[in-house]
């Protein structure tokens, strides 16, 4: 018998980031049973998103040892005290971001913005971690923090009641996870962030998971043009798949990328999506914009990376660069709609999966990712 079950709680396995920039270790630990405001969710499906490898590269400061993971969903299997909704048996999709509720944003309604969510904290509402070390470790009992307070890597994680969102029945898992990051992310960023107008044309540079989620966007917003780019080949073919009508295969040279866009729509793009989290694409992303256009910021650098643009033009111009946290998430409001579209047809989410893996499969899927292939990876704890 471990430690686990005779203290009641369970053990169970989960990617643990010990060291930044060393691989994730797939290890046992003991999962606390969930408290008052808390649920268990038994985890059925965890996407690999970007930003678990820039945790992981280290190009982020994050606390370890941490539990990785935050684009998952599963089934209630357990309920604390109080906690009204979710209820045992429903299918959650996992938020990454719970509003502090006090500050600033927050109190201006804008909760993705929160700079206080608790979940940025990699642990419950209280500060303490829900997993420790099972036995037989040399560092049995140490506590393991979860990634934003989900640790979606795992076979079941405790986690803050609200962060907890039912979804429709009928969601498949797989797409229910997503919803819970890129899909959110990517939708967000084109119908609430910037609120493209239908007849806008778009451009989407990056065509990762939260790319491709831009581009579902673009399509949902009756956007005339979609101009999907990236460096790999077999990503225009999945941008054209989710509604693309027009690509660029990305060289080394930004000018290039410009004429080719300037080309298809018209002297420049009304809006310009940057999902991978690089200085250049961000600046191209900018340099792309014609008299009036925007350019949304989606995807994260490095800390402390800086980008450069050319003032004068821009605001003679009255060009824009918005930054997106999150898509502007309500989860409780969003997810259910998202989750809703992929079941009617008009976001076809299940197509960004292309590959399934397995826990034991991390460090893997980070090498393909660094690589450029697939769209996005999930893994299937069901396999
Ligand atoms: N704003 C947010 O709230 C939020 C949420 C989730 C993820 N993100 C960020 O979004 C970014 C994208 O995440 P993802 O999971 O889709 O990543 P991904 O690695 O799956 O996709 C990135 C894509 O960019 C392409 N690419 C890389 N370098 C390129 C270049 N120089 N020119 C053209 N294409 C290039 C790759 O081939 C790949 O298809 C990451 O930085 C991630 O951290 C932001
Ligand atoms: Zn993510
Ligand atoms: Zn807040």
């Amino acid at each position: 018998m471990t430690a686990a079950e005779r203290s009641g709680a369970t053990s169970v396995r989960g990617a643990v980031l010990e060291t930044v920039g060393q691989p994730v270790v797939i290890t046992d630990l003991e999962l606390i049973e969930p408290r008052a405001g808390e649920v268990r969710v038994q985890m059925l499906a965890s996407g690999v998103c970007h930003s678990d490898l820039h945790v992981r590269d280290g190009e982020w400061d994050r606390p370890t040892p941490i539990v990785m993971g935050h684009e998952g969903a599963g089934i209630v299997e357990g309920v604390g005290p109080g906690v009204a909704s979710p209820s045992i048996g429903q299918l959650v999709a996992l938020s990454w971001l719970i509003p502090c509720g006090v500050c600033r944003s927050c109190r201006r309604g804008h909760v993705w913005a929160c700079p206080d969510s608790p979940s940025y904290r990699h642990a419950l509402l209280d500060g303490t971690a829900p997993y420790t070390r099972d036995t037989p470790h040399d560092r049995a009992g140490e506590p393991v923090r979860a990634y934003c307070a989900i640790s979606t890597m795992a076979e079941a994680a405790v986690v803050p009641a609200a962060a907890a969102i039912p979804l429709p029945e009928g969601t498949d898992p797989a797409v229910a996870a997503l919803i819970g990051c890129c899909v959110t992310t990517g939708v967000g960023a084109v119908l609430k962030t910037a609120g493209v107008p239908a007849g806008a044309s778009v451009a989407v540079i990056g065509l990762g998971g939260v790319g491709l989620s831009c581009v579902m966007g673009a399509v949902v917003a009756g956007a005339s043009r979609i101009v999907a780019i990236d460096r790999v080949d077999a990503k225009l073919e999945a941008a054209r798949a989710v509604g693309a009508t027009d690509t660029i295969l990305a060289g080394d040279h930004a000018a290039a990328t410009i004429e080719a866009l300037r080309d298809l729509t018209d002297g420049g793009p009304d809006f310009v999506f940057e999902a991978i989290g690089r200085v250049d694409t961000a600046e191209l992303a900018i340099g792309a914009l014609p008299l009036g256009g925007t350019a949304v910021l989606v995807g994260m650098t490095p800390l402390g990376a800086r980008a450069t643009f050319e003032v004068y033009p821009f605001v003679d111009g009255s060009r824009r660069i918005l930054g997106s946290n999150y898509g502007f998430a309500e989860p409780a409001i969003d997810f259910p709609r998202y989750a809703a579209w992929t079941l009617d047809g008009r976001l076809p989410v299940e197509r960004l999966i292309d590959r399934r893996i397995g826990l034991d499969d991390v460090e893997d899927a980070f090498a393909a990712m660094r690589r450029g292939q697939y769209t996005r990876q999930v893994i299937d704890f069901a396999r």
